[in-house]
Order: C-alpha cells, then sequence, then structure tokens
C-alpha cells in the first residue's frame, strides 16, 4: 500500500514540476488552473497523511507557510562581488582596450542586461536546491531559502544532465505586472502603496511569512554559475546550459544576451536596450558587459571589490516629455500644501504617469513653470515621478507663470510659510476638512489605536454624515448610529463598535502617538511617554523640561507647547481622558510616584470610573486630592457637568 502512495507521490511530484516549467519557464500552459489545483490538492493531502514522504522541494512547497524566524547568516563559498558602472560610452571603450592589453589579443564580450532587483545565490546539490541566500556585505547573506523556493521561475528539481554541486546567481525582480498588481489591492486597502518594485522585492525576501511572498509573483534572472571547476569554455555558452537543466535563462531570441565579437556590438547591444528596456515587463538599470571566455575572465581575476573581466553600462533615468495641463495644490494632514502638477497621461517604466510632485513654492519658481508647458518628467526611487525641467523651446508666448495659492484651496484660511521651512501651510487644523479627516485617520491607523475596518473611506462617510468631526467623536458612535449609513452592513457596523471599544486598551504611548502632534511620531512618543509617565505631566511641562528628554530638541518642544496650548485639543483629550482611553503609563507595580508633589481637583462625573476611584488611584500614585481650584492647583480632572471648575 505504502509502495503505491509512494509511486503516486513521486508521480504527481513530477507532473506538476513539469506543468510548472513549462509554465513559468516555457511560457506554454499545458493544463488548466484548475486541473493544476485539484493534482496538488491531491499531493498536499498525500503529503500530510504521510508525512515520511515529505520533501522540502516538493511543488506544494511553493505555495509557502514556512515562517522564519530569523535568517541564519550563510558565509559566501565565493565572494559576491560588486561591477565597476560607468554612464559614458568612452569608458566602455577604454575598459575593451584594457582586457585587450591585458589578454593581449582580441576578446568576444557577452552583453547581459542588468536587472534591477536584489542579488540572490541559489546552491544546488545532487539537483536539488539546497539553499538560497541573499548578497548581505558580500562575505555573507541571509539564508532566505524558505522565500526563495516560491518563486516559480527557481527549480526546484533540475532536469537533464547537471553537475553535483554549483552556485548560481541572479537577480530576483519583481514584474511591472505583478507589482502594479499588488498597489492595486493596497490601494483598495487603504494601505501605504510601494515606491519601486526594486526596494519591494528587496524587502519581500526578507518576509518571515513565506506565503506572503510566494502571493507577490516574483520572478528571478540569471546571471552567472559559480563552481570549483571551469565547467565550460564561455559565459554565454552557460546559459543554453542553463536552459536545459530547466533554469529560465536570458536567450539571444529576445537579445536579453547576446555574444558580440567586438566594441561596435557592445554599442548596438547598449543602444538598443537604451530605448527598449520601456518595453521590458521589469526593471533594468543597464547592460553588463563581460569578457566572454571563462579562461580569460580567470586570467584577468578580480580587484577586492570587482572583476577585471566585466563593467556594467547604467543608463540614465528613463524621461519623457509631456504637457503640463494644471497644477493642484494638495492638504497634508498636517495642513503642508504640496503642488502636484497633472500631465497629459504618458508612458514611464512600466507605468501611466498622469501626476508629478513638484515639492514647494521654491520648486515651483526653479523650474519656472507655466500651464501649459512641455515639461521633462523622470522616474526617481518615488512612487510620483518627478518634473524635471522645462522645454522652454516650446512655451508658447500666451503662457502664463503659474503662480503659488495663497489661501487653503479647502478652507480658504490664509497660508502660512515659517521661517528657514519649504512648505506653506494651513494652520486651521480644527476646522479644515482634509485636516480633520486626515488626523482621524492617522488616529484609528494599525501603529496607532489599529481600530480594524476604519479606512479612510469609512472616514470620509462619517464625517460627511455629521458622525464624527475630531477623534474624540469615535467613541460616542453607537451601532444605531451606523446602521442607517449606506454601505456600512451590520456585520461590519457591530464589528467596527468592537474595535473600537478594544483601542482603549491601546498603551499610553501609542495614545500619545495617535494624537499626531507634528514632528511627534512613533519613537518620539516612547520617549515622552516613558519619561513624563502621564499626560498630566507632559501637558504642565516646559520648554526647558521638555528638552531635557533624550532626543527632544527645540523644535519638538515647541510643536508640544503649542498643541496642549489649544483649548480644542485639550476639549479633545479631555473627552478621551472620559471614555477611558490610557493616558498614563499601565506599570506592573501600580503604584508610582507619578503624581509626586501634585496637587489635583477632581470634578465633574465619568463613565469609566467612579470619583472616588479616581481619586484613589491619584493617591496611591502620589498625588495630593484637593477640593477646590486654587493658584496651587496643579491638574484639574474635568469630567462632565464640572460646572464653573
Ligand atoms: S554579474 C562580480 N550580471 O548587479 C559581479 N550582475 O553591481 C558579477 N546584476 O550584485 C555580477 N544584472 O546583483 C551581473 N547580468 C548581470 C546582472 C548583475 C544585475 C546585479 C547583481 C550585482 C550587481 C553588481
Amino acid at each position: 500500500m505504502t509502495n503505491k502512495v509512494k509511486n503516486r507521490i513521486i508521480q504527481l511530484r513530477k507532473d506538476l514540476s513539469e506543468y510548472n516549467y513549462q509554465y513559468y519557464v516555457q511560457n506554454q500552459s499545458l493544463i488548466s488552473d484548475y486541473d493544476f489545483d485539484v493534482l496538488l490538492k491531491e499531493l498536499e493531502d498525500l503529503e500530510n497523511s504521510y508525512p515520511e514522504f515529505s520533501d522540502e522541494n516538493s511543488p506544494t512547497k511553493r505555495v509557502g507557510g514556512d515562517i522564519t524566524k530569523n535568517f541564519p547568516s550563510i558565509k559566501h563559498q565565493y565572494p559576491m562581488l560588486s561591477l565597476s558602472n560607468s554612464y559614458s560610452k568612452d569608458e566602455i571603450i577604454d575598459f575593451e582596450k584594457r582586457v585587450i592589453k591585458l589578454i593581449d589579443q582580441d576578446v568576444a564580450f557577452t552583453c547581459e542586461l542588468k536587472y534591477d532587483g536584489v542579488a540572490i545565490s541559489l546552491t544546488y546539490l545532487d539537483g536539488k536546491l539546497l539553499r538560497a541566500v541573499t548578497r548581505g556585505d558580500g562575505e555573507r547573506g541571509e539564508d532566505v531559502t524558505a522565500n526563495a523556493r516560491t518563486i516559480n521561475s527557481i527549480p526546484l528539481q533540475l532536469r537533464g544532465n547537471y553537475p553535483k554541486r554549483f552556485e548560481i546567481r541572479g537577480e530576483v525582480v519583481f514584474p511591472h505586472k505583478a507589482f502594479n498588481l499588488l498597489n492595486e489591492k493596497r490601494k483598495q486597502n487603504n494601505e501605504q502603496l510601494f515606491s519601486n518594485p526594486r526596494n519591494t522585492a528587496s524587502g519581500t525576501m526578507k518576509m518571515h511569512d513565506s506565503s506572503v511572498v510566494a502571493k507577490r509573483n516574483l520572478d528571478c534572472y540569471l546571471y552567472g554559475l559559480y563552481s570549483d571547476k571551469l565547467l565550460f569554455d564561455s559565459s554565454f555558452e552557460v546559459f543554453d546550459e542553463l536552459a536545459k537543466w530547466g533554469f529560465k535563462s536570458p536567450s539571444s531570441n529576445n537579445r536579453y544576451v547576446e555574444k558580440v565579437n567586438s566594441i561596435d556590438g557592445v554599442m548596438d547591444f547598449i543602444n538598443y536596450w537604451d530605448k527598449e528596456r520601456s518595453n521590458l515587463p521589469f526593471d533594468i538599470d543597464g547592460v553588463v558587459i563581460k569578457v566572454d571566455r571563462l579562461d580569460f575572465q580567470n586570467e584577468l581575476g578580480s580587484t577586492a571589490k570587482s572583476p577585471r573581466w566585466a563593467i556594467a553600462y547604467k543608463f540614465k533615468a528613463e524621461r519623457v516629455s509631456t504637457t503640463l495641463e494644471k497644477i493642484s495644490y494638495q492638504v497634508g494632514r498636517t495642513g503642508a500644501i504640496t503642488p502636484v502638477a497633472f500631465l497629459k497621461p504618458i508612458q514611464l517604466g512600466g507605468t501611466i504617469v498622469k501626476r508629478a510632485s513638484i515639492h514647494n513654492a521654491d520648486q515651483m519658481s526653479k523650474l519656472n513653470l507655466h500651464l501649459g508647458d512641455t515639461v521633462f518628467v523622470e522616474k526617481g526611487g518615488e512612487i510620483i515621478p518627478k518634473i524635471i525641467e522645462v522645454d522652454f523651446s516650446k512655451r508658447s508666448e500666451e503662457s502664463k507663470p503659474a503662480k503659488f495659492i495663497s489661501k487653503c484651496p479647502e478652507c480658504n484660511s490664509d497660508l502660512v510659510r515659517n521661517e528657514g521651512e519649504a512648505q506653506h501651510y494651513c494652520k486651521n487644523e480644527i476646522n479644515c476638512p482634509p485636516q480633520i479627516k486626515g488626523a482621524i485617520e492617522h488616529f484609528v491607523g494599525r501603529k496607532r489605536m489599529d481600530i480594524d475596518g476604519f479606512g479612510s473611506e469609512t472616514v470620509d462617510l462619517l464625517y460627511e454624515n455629521n458622525l464624527i468631526n475630531n477623534f474624540s467623536d469615535i467613541y460616542d458612535l453607537s451601532y444605531n448610529d451606523l446602521i442607517p449609513l449606506e454601505r456600512i452592513a451590520e456585520k461590519s457596523a457591530s464589528n467596527l463598535i468592537k474595535s473600537i471599544e478594544a483601542s482603549k486598551a491601546v498603551p499610553f504611548e501609542r495614545v500619545l502617538f495617535s494624537l499626531g502632534i507634528r514632528h511627534v511620531g512613533e519613537t518620539v512618543a516612547k520617549k515622552l511617554a516613558k519619561y513624563f509617565k502621564t499626560i498630566y505631566r507632559l501637558m504642565l511641562a516646559t520648554l526647558e523640561e521638555l528638552v531635557e528628554v533624550d532626543e527632544i530638541g527645540d523644535k519638538i518642544a515647541v510643536s508640544l507647547i503649542e498643541y496642549f496650548n489649544n483649548d480644542k485639543q485639550k476639549l479633545v483629550i479631555n473627552n478621551l481622558i472620559n471614555h477611558g482611553l490610557n493616558f498614563t503609563i499601565v506599570e506592573e507595580d501600580q503604584n508610582s510616584d507619578v503624581f509626586k508633589g501634585m496637587n489635583i481637583v477632581v470634578s465633574g462625573k465619568f463613565n469609566s470610573l467612579s470619583r472616588d476611584e479616581i481619586k484613589k488611584l491619584i493617591q496611591e500614585n502620589g498625588g495630593k486630592v484637593v477640593s477646590s481650584v486654587s493658584s496651587k492647583t496643579d491638574l484639574l480632572v474635568a469630567g462632565e457637568n464640572m460646572g464653573a471648575k
């Protein structure tokens, strides 16, 4: 019986590997997705029932699921060097001359794409993927095998006549299609967008949950074979062999790799890809030129940093020209005003570009923009590309200079620009709609109050229906408020109320971060919470006391004082205290001296604790409860209906 099972498992693995290879390496579909999934499920069930036949390179492992707590550091058998880079063709000519002089005869070159992703080293033993390691510092990298296994174009089991042990190097890239799809999904879920495929590929390879990596559909392109003995004569020839072993190898059919006999051939390759790279399904940032003969490569050797037998020619960032149709002004969560250029849509590096950022007023005047100008646009590391310059030769005589606005486009308040700052601000944080909504979105965010189901659409909906006007209103929401709203079903209404309630347990440092005080991010909030222990002390702190705290400078201190001097902000905090949010560090030992030496008046009605319980807490924590407000009062804990106090 078990023999039968074993044979079936082996057959299924073989078939599934073949379908996988045909699909991801040869671009051919031999079976429908449904039939593939049925076979995969059968294999999964058998492997679960007969764990003695499990194999880490089984096709079932491609869906991931292994959780890697930390990635062990592995020493590379052959150090992972870098390439010397050049941006000029003259340097490529110098490279060729240098090589010919050293070798003392004409040489052929292999020209390859310089894939813009993250380097990976794959070791195979007896035809099976043994280990995948990142570049790290070139000497040692991290073992990311579980994640590499989920990349369909990396074979887990080789075919043909492969050497017993070897290492292969390549680049893991995020194909444009998969990257754009991921960002579309993130947009729908109100998650922050990833800015570029390279960094995202690199971040993805370091994720701890390989099943998330599997869903991202990364790809891998290969460029080098390493082993103890020289297996082939030419680096170009290696690619044909790799294809026979089941690798997705670059090929001369699509000009991803080409062998040339002279510098003219190298220049043709460079010129071809400089134009054509925008049509590739992934990013490249140049081409790599290598001496083709492997014995010559050995002879030339390497410096400490890079081989003498190869050079990279890097392309200048891709740039296109298009028309500037209008400039709009966005008001951010903190009131910062950002001019945004709206462009005639144009294709740039795998995406269609419609907008470009201009950053601020200085940048706008430096560029000397007129509406209707033809502008050059370039992609940097950001999601939104930049305007680099105006094509003045195309400027129309009638066009008018773009002028920075003086009033907030949302609430019409005067804009302010502080000395030494580049940004204009709308200071009407309490009544300016994007600032109100932005502050609420920030408050409910994952690293802050973490209220599930409270995305920007919900914020818009509740704000537009006058149900929330600041974040303390969130805690007044009831199930009955939500139910009449279109787009909120019963289940989501009750879940939302539950997560609002649960957020009351969020610790003080995160509550402080949630308030959205300018310059008070996660780390600063932690430092302040640890130092002052309670909001009451923090609210009373002077500038001198604030700058005493490690890493708190004048800028943060002034921002805190301004915030706590604002009556409307104080009212919001007071409401939050009444709703029972944590405004004091909860310490193991409840009895602290956080209120030591303070005279405190408790007045009004409270929802979460009784007045006596509050008084008891104050006393247990070193404070003195006094009955009426006087010049000696340090703190007033104010509930509802507290009268004239
Ligand atoms: S050959 C000794 N070929 O570029 C270095 N590298 O700056 C041998 N890269 O870390 C590298 N495409 O991650 C080579 N066709 C290609 C490449 C390539 C991308 C990356 C690789 C390397 C970096 C070197």
